[in-house]
């Protein structure tokens, strides 16, 4: 992406994005960090990719959990303050997720959270994560559910949520949301179509969920409630062959 050219919004975005960060983004705390950490297993001495890295929270997470990280991100004011917060030890690195500075074959984990939904091309990203994975190597990724195709909640006259409508689920296409006063471009795809993405790269799926709170008690609180009655997010954890297919076929 050319400099200054900024389709998705998020380098106006980026600010306000790590504010909503530091003020605590109940979505990551409270619902998919446990699931995220759980899925990327025991990462200690294990080089990790987190790709779409925003101000690097994840990768730090990791980093204290003993891994080597690479916080990738394609703005500038994100890379700017995960270079800033890092530890030093730990790389930030200013690249666009379709085309990853880093040799085929060479990282253990790659971590997407809640980034595809935020690429145009998604497919190369899959394609380029599954390409940097060592073999036997693993993608961990969170994304937005199939809700990104419903303008909110239908509401009663007394304001309780009825339900939501869905249309156009299966249309791929761009959706403006007003995010904490700015624009930011969310990609609504089918489900079909991140997983045909998934399987097109090669890799094997070990894991979905769409992640519930582990903490029950939130589930009659009316901020929350929405995570208990519709999925806003999937987790997925992918794993690259320990052979690849053509080496299997005797063609490697
Ligand atoms: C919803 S935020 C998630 C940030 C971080 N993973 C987290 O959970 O806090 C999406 C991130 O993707 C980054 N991003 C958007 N498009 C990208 C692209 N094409 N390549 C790399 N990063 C991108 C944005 O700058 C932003 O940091």
């Amino acid at each position: 992406m050319p400099e200054g050219d900024d389709p998705t919004g998020w380098q106006a975005f980026a600010s306000e994005y790590i504010r909503f960060v530091d003020d605590g983004a109940p979505s990551r705390t409270m619902l998919l960090d446990d699931v995220m950490l759980d899925e990327c297993g025991d990462v200690c001495g294990k080089l990790v990719l987190d790709v779409g890295a925003g101000e690097g929270r994840f990768s730090r997470m990791l980093a204290q959990r003993g891994a080597r990280t690479i916080a990738l991100d394609l703005f500038w004011p994100m890379v700017q303050v995960a270079r800033h917060r890092s530890s030093g030890r730990d790389a930030v690195v200013r690249s666009p997720a379709t085309a990853l500075p880093i040799a085929s074959s060479t990282v253990d984990t790659v971590v997407s959270y809640v980034v595809w939904v935020d690429v145009p091309d998604f497919r190369t990203a899959i394609a380029e994560a599954a390409r940097v994975l060592k073999p036997g190597g693993q993608l961990v990724a969170a994304n937005l559910g199939f809700i990104t195709a419903s303008p909110g909640w239908k509401r009663a006259p007394d304001g309780r949520r009825l339900y939501k409508p869905i249309d156009q689920y299966v249309d791929e296409r761009p959706i403006t949301l007003n995010w904490r006063g700015h624009n930011v471009v969310n990609w609504h795809r089918p489900l079909s179509a991140y997983m045909q993405a998934y399987l097109s790269a090669n890799l094997i799926l070990r894991r979905f969920f769409e992640p519930v709170p582990p903490d029950d008690t939130l589930r009659n609180n009316p901020r929350f409630e929405d995570w208990y009655r519709i999925p806003e997010f999937t987790v997925m954890r992918w794993q690259k062959p320990q052979r690849d297919a053509a080496a299997s076929r005797g063609l490697g």
